[in-house]
């Protein structure tokens, strides 16, 4: 039988299961000195508990693309709320060196990986896809496509925190090895 002390570690590791609003995400991410790594983004998107009421005020769709919706930004982090009807979808794309994770608030993700080969261009890999409260990340340089399947007949909302804060995306194309540059638009803050 083993015996088990509090030790500060402890305390810190207890602390760090606790959940969190919607405010204290945005408190602990607006406190970020550097840039953290995905585990803990992962780590906090886990634990965040998010409301319908916490999301409205980021939540709006319109048709032909998904929208994206800027909760808070610094220089080393962001957090969007991405709302997408049935068959919207992003390109195939990386994130340039940014990381990031993605929790699902309503409605399922659907995931594409894809491998880059400079003889063979761009190779699918797998698929995946998300219920409700799944996190998933991407880590540098993951090439991947995530949508909303058109066949879904729901909507979907979905929350993503990226560190640094998203610039200029890489996109792909099937069997190609040509890869263009994307910038994500339609930010309403
Ligand atoms: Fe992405």
């Amino acid at each position: 039988m083993s015996t088990h002390l509090q030790t500060p570690n402890n305390l810190q590791n207890i602390a760090e299961t606790q959940p969190l609003s919607l405010a204290e995400l945005v408190s602990e991410l607006q406190s970020q000195k550097s840039i953290p790594t995905r585990a803990r983004i992962n780590d906090w998107l886990e634990r965040a508990v998010l409301s319908d009421e916490d999301l409205a005020p980021y939540v709006g769709f319109k048709e032909g693309n998904y929208w994206r919706h800027r909760v808070c930004r610094n220089e080393f982090i962001e957090m969007l709320v991405l709302c997408w009807r049935p068959g919207h979808r992003t390109p195939i794309h990386d994130h340039n060196g940014s990381h990031g994770s993605v929790r699902v608030h309503e409605g399922r993700l659907w995931e594409t990986i894809f491998h880059y080969d400079d003889v063979e261009g761009l190779q699918y890999q797998s698929a995946r896809d998300y219920a409700p409260g799944s996190v998933t990340g991407s880590d540098v340089p993951d090439i991947h496509q995530l949508g909303n399947p058109d066949v879904s007949e729901q909507n979907l909302i979905t929350i993503h925190v990226y560190a640094p804060p998203l610039g200029v995306l890489h996109t792909y194309k099937p069997g190609s090895t040509k890869i263009d540059l994307y910038t994500p638009e339609d930010i309403a803050e």
